[in-house]
């Protein structure tokens, strides 16, 4: 695991976007597909706008497949709440990606029907050959993807019980804690991992102690992050605030 501090979020947004676009334009070159792993949230968000900013410089999402990381349970993907609507505002409706390549998880999908549906998802990402970049922020619980405290290093893709540490944080989606969801489906930690690169991004201060917890402690999964700390190919990225708590990093 590798650790990069930037000044600000801007300057280590443009970097992981620019590593992205620099992995696509390559397969692109090569006649190959890229298989993305996304993260919704607001951290991701400017990464989104770059990367709509190098396709509007030519870059081509063509033979770009995605998965993304997780979806609210109950929730229906045209509303306005949903990770499928975010998505489409943040990145979908600006790129030429082909509907067809865009995986997220179905918030409607009977319950009955969870456990075979997510273990398709993970089929489906096996038969792509695998993650090749996953992008992750992180949440105040320490969660990757809704991978919440107590998810174990091999847990599978899920129906999970959202933190109410991770409720509040999402409540400004919402207008009221009680239209929350309490759910999520979610990409396992297992799937996370097995990904060729992973790229964890943690801006401003409310991140501080968090990283610290996972990233200068023990390995548990108190801190479901710490799994990364084990893993060769991953780059947590930081700004300023989000290391106030780390000792001294050279700066980027
Ligand atoms: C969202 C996701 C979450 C978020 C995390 C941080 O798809 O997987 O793990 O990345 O909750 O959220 P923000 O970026 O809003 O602080």
């Amino acid at each position: 695991m590798e650790l990069k501090i930037f000044p600000d979020g801007d300057k280590a947004s443009k970097y992981i976007a620019k590593e992205i676009a620099d992995f696509i334009s390559d397969k692109n070159s090569k006649k190959e597909r890229s298989v993305l792993g996304l993260p919704t949230g607001n951290t991701p968000i400017q990464v989104y706008e770059e990367l709509i900013r190098h396709h509007n410089e030519g870059l081509s999402f063509r033979n770009v497949i995605t998965f993304n990381l997780d979806e609210y349970y109950p929730m229906v993907a045209s509303r306005k709440e949903s990770y499928h609507t975010y998505m489409n505002i943040n990145l979908f409706n600006h790129i030429d990606i082909q509907k067809e390549n865009v995986h997220i998880p179905d918030g409607s999908i009977p319950g009955d029907m969870i456990k075979s549906y997510c273990d398709e998802y993970e089929e489906k990402i096996k038969a792509f050959g695998g993650i090749d970049i996953q992008l992750l922020g992180i949440g105040r619980t320490g969660h990757i993807g809704f991978n919440e405290p107590g998810s174990k290093k091999d847990s599978k893709t899920r129906l999970v019980e959202l933190d109410e540490k991770t409720r509040l944080d999402a409540l400004s989606g919402f207008r009221d804690l009680n239209f929350v969801p309490k759910k999520a489906i979610t990409m396992g930690i297992e799937i996370i991992l097995q990904a060729k690169k992973i790229f964890l991004l943690s801006l401003g201060k409310k991140k501080a102690e968090v990283m610290n917890k996972c990233f200068f402690n023990d390995v548990s999964s108190e801190r479901p992050a710490s799994y990364l700390q084990e893993k060769e190919n991953v780059e947590v990225v930081l700004d300023e605030g989000a290391s106030m708590l780390i000792p001294s990093y050279k700066m980027h």
